[in-house]
């Protein structure tokens, strides 16, 4: 598995394409997805007559929004086969925009033509090599077009990471990827319950993030976005929003608007908010949220550690939790709870432990970023 493409290996091997979303009420899907257009800084309506290249579309549930915008022109690339046909015929209803589904990998993909919206969702994060497949993503925008990306780091995966370590100290990983899946929502199942405004079957969503293997994968951060496209692209928006930016527009001219630096400094000053989607934390220092960075990173790279058979890696990881719950006691008490009674669970062998905490513990896992191309 560790030299094909992230996603599509596993998804193709297994025949599967685990992103469905709950589109049956249709109307509060589309509201979904305007909030967040509206968050990303786009105006819905503004996307009529635009051309627009998405990225990993999956089976196409969220492109059936865009496609109902109307652009003017409509491309879609998915490396997996089931995808990219499931897309199709998705999107067979929308004939007035010129619409166009590939089946190609990403780094294979190529065109001629530049867009005036990029669209890559879900997708980045989990590659082997993030950056490099986000410049290349980032390439086929017009100067002044949007690229909107999803972003997960350490600290906003951590809830995940720590149920992923659950599924690694208490079950097989071998084996039909649907039996496990099925096994582990015995568990999950619950948990995901406290998940208010979940879209997503709970068996995609375990196959996507617990079975699916990540040892060899990447996260991709907000920072390293910004840092990797700083001299091309300036941050734009987000969802959930962070930003906030007092200057007078009319002191805002000339070659460096610095608007990567501002929303590197809101973004140290907020991140800890990532780590626990039922709470709005205040401010902290941009040196706390550095070390935050630091602690999420190397929560990622022990648990891909553990997963390639490194035993002595547990206890790297025991500790290393022990120092993050130290470090937002103060400011996040009852997610600190949670993380050390999840690894309580860990550590005591017992899968069936009685637990208060963790179950209602989610990080905010998936953010995405806009960002407007300002030169080629
Ligand atoms: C997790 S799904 C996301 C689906 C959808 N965008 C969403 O957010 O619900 C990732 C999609 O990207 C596609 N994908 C991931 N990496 C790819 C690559 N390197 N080349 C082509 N397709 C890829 C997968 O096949 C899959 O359909």
């Amino acid at each position: 598995m560790k030299d094909r493409p992230a996603f599509v290996g596993f998804y193709e091997s297994n025949n599967i394409s685990p992103v469905s979303q709950d589109i049956s009420d249709l109307k509060r899907h589309f509201q979904r997805r305007e909030s967040l257009f509206r968050s990303l800084g786009l105006v819905p309506t503004f996307v009529r007559g635009i051309k627009v290249l998405e990225f990993g579309p999956g089976s196409g549930h969220n492109a059936l929004y865009t496609a109902s915008l109307l652009p003017e022109q409509y491309e879609l690339v998915d490396g997996n086969l089931k995808g990219a046909q499931e897309t199709r015929e998705r999107l067979t209803s929308f004939t007035t925009s010129q619409t166009k589904v590939h089946h190609a990998l990403f780094d294979a993909f190529q065109t001629h033509t530049r867009f005036d919206l990029i669209w890559a969702e879900g997708c980045l994060p989990h590659q082997n090599q993030p950056l490099l497949l986000l410049e290349h993503v980032a390439s086929f925008a017009v100067r002044g077009g949007v690229l909107c990306i999803t972003t997960i780091n350490g600290i906003s995966y951590l809830s995940e990471t720590l149920r992923r370590l659950f599924r690694d100290r208490f079950f097989h990983t071998r084996g039909d990827v649907h039996a496990q899946a099925h096994q582990l929502a015995t568990y999950l199942q619950p948990h995901l319950k406290n998940l208010h405004g979940m879209s997503r079957p709970v068996e995609d969503w375990i196959l996507d993030n617990i079975v699916q293997p990540l040892q060899d994968r990447r996260l991709l951060s907000i920072p390293e976005v910004i840092n990797c496209l700083n001299d091309k692209y300036d941050m734009y928006g987000s969802s959930p929003r962070f930003l906030t930016d007092w200057r007078w527009y009319k002191d805002m001219t000339g070659d460096n608007l610095r608007f990567n630096e501002l929303a590197l400094d809101s973004y140290y000053q907020n991140n800890l908010n990532l780590l626990d989607y039922r709470f709005e934390f205040s401010k902290h220092t941009v040196a706390f949220g550095q070390k935050l960075e630091d602690f999420g990173s190397q929560s990622w790279d022990l648990m891909c550690k553990i997963e390639h058979g490194e035993e002595l890696a547990w206890q790297d990881f025991f500790t290393l939790m022990q120092g993050l719950c130290a470090h937002i006691e103060k400011l996040a008490p009852v997610t600190a709870e949670a993380i050390r009674e999840a690894v309580i669970l860990l550590q005591s062998g017992k899968p069936d432990m009685k637990l208060k905490q963790f179950p209602y513990w989610w990080g905010r896992g998936q953010q995405y970023v806009s960002l407007i191309r300002k030169s080629d």
